[in-house]
């Protein structure tokens, strides 16, 4: 059996940046569902965020502005404390990652380029041109293939084994082999990303469903905050492939049929660079209200931008429009509609990253340190996955030093394992019943429908019930291929329990949740209620369902105010 000290779960900048932090004496492993440099965080576009105060406009820029920028875009939500420590952590990682060969964008004096990003008061966004995650990315597995971590890639992780409370290992299906079988640790790291796939219209890759998160909440970590389900204003109309936030830090325009730049309806004095709840609910009531284009759409106009600015900051939009849209943003406006694009809640870790289980920590979207609240704002996505990914390293390091592992372990372990290759074989038995891949679209078609940006009791409810039925749907689904090797319709049956788990608890969290915060807006509860509401939500799973309740928020510094942009 395989069997190491750490065993990180999830390739992309978390899972690499916690592998770089890992001590070097101790084995360490990551497992990755596709090549690491095919994880999610390569899509990342515009920026990561740090008072470096390089822009002329960002002098008076500092760590505590940036802590106070984050505490606000997140409604009060976020625990002021750790948001303290991520923007004050922001500068040095920063020139870490500079250290490590990141090429970020310049000024013409050297300094590395800032742009202004919404929800913030300076601008503070660091990149490199409109492909920072890749750049971030690759610079991160380099630097793990340097320090020789090993890789155990197309390896999907269907089980988190935890007995008596501590973490013993994980079961995995290697795509390559077909193979199931378990690998022990004495430490797990969760980086797995974010579930945009339970919606329709997402930013995200095909591989974001979420199973991580799921597979760990099966196993008795509690989820913490789900409710709150980030929708990016502007996505590529029909393709909703992501149309950087950047586009309008450059000084891209927000338009409607009427040829109005309508923000100044909805948020007066930094119009396009609002929050990313304000900006993507001013262009779904917008589109809403009939003033989108065919009903579906408004323009981000960027034509006013000199073209050499476009060429040079927004190389990769233009591209993508010009071969998804047809259009050349330098000639023509972009068609873009909100789409799902990140889960600011997740598994419920300490500052530390550690979880409720021992020896089980997590980082990144997978997981809720606290940080973004009820609404994170642009450019911390990036900072979350390098600052919390190498504390998640450093802490697991420190726990395996007073850990052991014992021999009994693999006994479970394999039992485990026994346990999912039963459920495969079940469904190979199958010669009819529910297709998965038709589970899979219906559950979309409910998220998007009754969980989206605008969100009330009775699609709530409804959503609740579709998503019962669902479950008994899937309690008959087969496998139709007969060879397990690089079958996607056996990742998508693995998987589809955790979607499940996953859009119960948002949909449970978001009914319960009566009033309005950050990106959840409850149209019979408009307003923010800091009274009976300012707290986290925790989903804990009992016997299959969601058991839910509720944390304090750490208000250490900033009381919490009305939000105006
Ligand atoms: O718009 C963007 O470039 C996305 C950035 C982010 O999600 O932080």
């Amino acid at each position: 059996m395989i069997s190491q000290d750490i065993l990180i779960v999830g390739g992309g900048l978390a899972g690499l940046a916690a592998a770089l932090s890992c001590d070097s004496h101790l084995k360490v492993a990551v497992i990755s569902k596709v090549h690491p440099l095919r994880s999610h965080s390569v899509a990342a576009q515009g920026g990561i965020n740090a008072a470096l105060g390089n822009n002329p406009d960002g002098k008076d820029d500092s760590w505590e502005r940036h802590a106070f920028d984050t505490i606000k875009g997140s409604d009060y939500l976020a625990d002021q404390d750790v948001a303290e420590v991520m923007c004050q952590k922001a500068v040095s990682t920063i020139y870490e990652l500079e250290y490590l060969g990141v090429p970020f964008s310049r000024f013409p004096g050297g300094l590395i380029a800032q742009r202004p990003f919404g929800g913030a008061g300076f601008p503070r966004t660091c990149y490199a041109a409109d492909r920072t995650g890749l750049v971030i990315l690759h610079t991160l597995f380099e630097q793990s293939i340097r320090k020789q971590v090993k890789f155990y890639n197309e390896w999907l992780v269907t089980k988190l084994v935890v007995k008596d409370g501590k973490c013993l290992g994980v079961v995995v299906y290697d795509l390559a082999t077909g193979q199931i079988m378990p690998v022990r640790t004495r430490a797990a790291i969760f980086a797995t990303g974010g579930y945009g796939r339970v919606y329709s219209k997402t930013t995200n890759a095909y591989i974001n469903h979420g199973s991580g998160t799921g597979i760990a909440y099966k196993a008795g970590v509690p989820l913490r905050d789900m409710e709150f389900v980030q929708f990016h204003p502007t996505s590529l109309f029909g393709k909703n492939i992501l149309i950087t936030e950047g586009a309008r830090g450059e000084g891209g325009y927000l338009v409607n049929n009427k040829g109005k730049r309508f923000m100044a309806d909805y948020a007066p004095s930094t119009m396009e660079l609002a929050p990313r709840d304000i900006v993507a609910r001013a262009i779904q009531t917008e589109i809403d209200k009939g003033n989108g284009f065919d009903d579906q759409y408004i323009h981000l106009d960027l034509r006013h931008i000199a073209e050499e600015k476009i060429k040079k900051r927004l190389p990769g939009i233009r591209e993508i429009c010009i071969n998804f849209a047809g259009i050349d943003p330098v000639e023509a406006p972009i068609p873009i509609q909100p789409a799902q694009h990140y889960s600011m809640g997740g598994i419920d870790i300490d500052p530390k990253c550690a979880s409720q289980v021992e020896g089980f920590f997590a980082a990144g979207e997978c997981a809720c340190v606290g940080v973004h609240g009820a609404n994170r704002l642009g450019g911390n996505s990036l900072l979350d996955t390098v600052v919390f990914g190498k504390i998640s390293g450093e802490e697991a390091s420190v726990y395996i030093k007073g850990s052991e592992g014992t021999n009994s372990d693999e006994k479970i372990l394999l039992e485990e394992a026994l346990e999912v290759k039963t459920r495969v074989e079940e469904w190979e038995k199958r010669d009819s019943g529910e297709k998965i891949h038709r589970l899979l679209e219906r559950l979309k078609v409910v998220m998007s429908e009754k969980v989206g940006i605008f969100r009330k009791k009775e699609d709530l409810t409804e959503g609740m019930e579709k998503i019962s039925e669902l479950k008994e749907d899937y309690k008959r689904v087969y496998l139709s291929g007969n060879c397990l090797r690089y079958s996607q319709e056996l990742v998508n049956l693995l998987e589809f329990d955790s979607m499940l788990d996953l859009a119960e608890v948002i949909t449970l969290g978001a009914l319960r949740r009566e009033e309005t915060r950050g990106s959840h807006y409850r149209l019979d509860f408009k307003e923010r209620n800091d009274k009976d509401w300012l707290k986290h939500t925790l989903a804990s799973c009992k016997e299959g369902k969601p058991q839910i309740s509720y944390s304090g928020v750490n208000i250490s510094k900033y009381e919490p105010e009305a939000r105006k942009y």
